[in-house]
This record gives C-alpha cells, sequence and structure tokens, in this order.
C-alpha cells in the first residue's frame, strides 16, 4: 500500500512511517520541512503533487498555538479536498481522546478537526489517543532547564507512541471505519505524579510548581475528561518503566 503521513516528519508521524515501512509499505512524510514531499496545510500548496498514487492518508500534523484551527480545520479541509481529486480511499485522523470535553482552543480545534473529517468527502477513520509519554516528558525537560516542574492537579493516562503508532497502522491496513478507535496508556495517575517519577528516574532536581487550571476548564481536566477507562486499545508500557528504558 502507499501511504501519505501529513506530519511525517513530527512526533507520531515519524513513528507511522517507520511502522508501515516495516511491515512492507511505501510511506511517504509529507510537511513543511519535508525534502521529498514539501506541503502546507495552510494554503494547500503541494499536496496534491504529493498524493499522487496513494491509496491511504495518515493526518498526523499538529498545531498547538493560537494558530490550531488554521492548521487542523482549515488544514483538513485543504488535504481532504485535495485526496478527493487524488481519488485516495480512505483518510486517517488522528486525534485526542476527550477532545470534545474539554473547553480549550486547542481541544476544540481537534474536535472541529474532526467534525470535518466525517463530514467529509473522502472514507475516513479517527484515531484518537491520550497524551504521549515523550510529549509530556519533553513538557517536563522544557520546564526543568528553570529547575521547575509543572504540577498539574489533574489524572492523565499517558501512552507510548510508538503504541499508538501500530494502532494507526493497524487501521490503515484495516480500511476506513467510519468512526472512532481510542487508544490510553494503561494507567490514570496524577499530572502531578507523573512529574515526580520524571524527577526520580532522571534525578533531575526541580521543584514541583503547582499550576492552577482555573474555571471550567479545570473542572473538565480534574474530572478526567482527557483520561478513558475503557479504550478499545490499552498501551501496555508505564510511564515510568518507558521512561527507564529511555535511560532518562
Ligand atoms: N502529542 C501528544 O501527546 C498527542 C496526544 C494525542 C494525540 N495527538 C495528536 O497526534 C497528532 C500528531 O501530534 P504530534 O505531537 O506528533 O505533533 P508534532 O510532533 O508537533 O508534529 C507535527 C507535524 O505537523 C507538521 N506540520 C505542522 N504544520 C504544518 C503545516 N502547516 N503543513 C504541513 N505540515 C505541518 C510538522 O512538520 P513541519 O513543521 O515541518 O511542517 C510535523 O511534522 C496530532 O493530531 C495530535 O493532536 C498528540
Amino acid at each position: 500500500m502507499k501511504v501519505a503521513i501529513v506530519g511525517g516528519t513530527g512526533m507520531l508521524g515519524r513513528h507511522v512511517s517507520r511502522e508501515l515501512r516495516a511491515r512492507g509499505h511505501e510511506a511517504r512524510a509529507l510537511s513543511r520541512s519535508s525534502e521529498e514531499y514539501p506541503v502546507d496545510l495552510t494554503t494547500g500548496e503541494g499536496l496534491e503533487a504529493a498524493l499522487g498514487g496513494c491509496d491511504a492518508v495518515v493526518d498526523a500534523s499538529n498545531n498547538a498555538t493560537s494558530k490550531a484551527a488554521t492548521v487542523l480545520v482549515e488544514g483538513t479541509r485543504h488535504l481532504l479536498a485535495a485526496e478527493r481529486s487524488a481519488g485516495i480511499g480512505h483518510h486517517v485522523c488522528v486525534s485526542i481522546v476527550g477532545c470534545e470535553r474539554v473547553p480549550f482552543g486547542y481541544f476544540k480545534a481537534k474536535a472541529d478537526q474532526e467534525r470535518e473529517v466525517e463530514g467529509g468527502p473522502v472514507p475516513w477513520s479517527i484515531v484518537r489517543a491520550t497524551q504521549f509519554h515523550e510529549y509530556v516528558r519533553a513538557l517536563f525537560e522544557q520546564a526543568g532547564r528553570w529547575k521547575v516542574v509543572p504540577k498539574l492537579d489533574a489524572p492523565l493516562q499517558t501512552v507510548a507512541v510508538a503504541e499508538v503508532a501500530r494502532a494507526v497502522a493497524d487501521v490503515v491496513e484495516g480500511g476506513p471505519l467510519a468512526g472512532r478507535l481510542e487508544i490510553a496508556g494503561p494507567e490514570i495517575i496524577g499530572a502531578g505524579e507523573l512529574a515526580r517519577i520524571w524527577r526520580r528516574v532522571t534525578g533531575r532536581r526541580a521543584l514541583l510548581l503547582p499550576v492552577p487550571l482555573p474555571g471550567k476548564l479545570g473542572q473538565a481536566l480534574r474530572s478526567g475528561a482527557a483520561t478513558q477507562r475503557q479504550p478499545h486499545i490499552t498501551g501496555s508500557t508505564r510511564f515510568e518503566a518507558w521512561l527507564k528504558a529511555e535511560g532518562r
């Protein structure tokens, strides 16, 4: 199968490309910085040429800034239009567990992106994941440079990105679901506890800094909006074991 991975140079996209190639598929990595397949979702530039001859598209692009809707929602419209012209038979959108439950701009953009896909012209699947171990570690490392680490009063259920990539590859091979598949990590654990684990395993000296979660956003996250007790797939690697295996 020939598969285009939009955002193929990103955290998840790199793993999806690797997983698909290991299974014998051709995987094209598309992004603004891709040398072979440069594309820009915000304008649609490069998409049609990059998608030529492909059977399926995985959208693993991302933007968590104030421009999230431009990339994720308008970008999806450009992408689906190009997919239709290119005769793509399956669009796989990567999304986030609970995005419709979290009243925050980025999560709202993800929920809007899902709606574009559901109502769009290309047969589709949505794979929703919880936060990646890799993402949480990156946040802790960034803050750790200032000798602090954020302590959020909210449960998370982080999952290894390699396990999400396997689930995405399975969906690509299985064909359009016209529905959602959810993958979540093996444990629901307080974000503060994740910070303590990171500090202990890495040996970093950093102060746990409580970060208040105001209003409805705080209510939603504290009530577990970003977790899923009964996912279709439960990852097997816990954050602590993953961190130790990574060697830091
Ligand atoms: N991170 C998490 O914990 C997490 C958890 C659950 C679900 N997800 C979902 O997983 C997906 C991938 O997230 P990620 O964390 O792997 O993202 P990421 O590491 O930030 O990678 C984003 C990718 O999108 C590309 N991109 C950004 N703007 C673009 C544009 N205008 N046109 C074309 N490509 C563009 C980037 O490449 P260039 O900059 O070179 O264009 C990069 O390849 C997203 O849908 C996200 O919502 C993430």
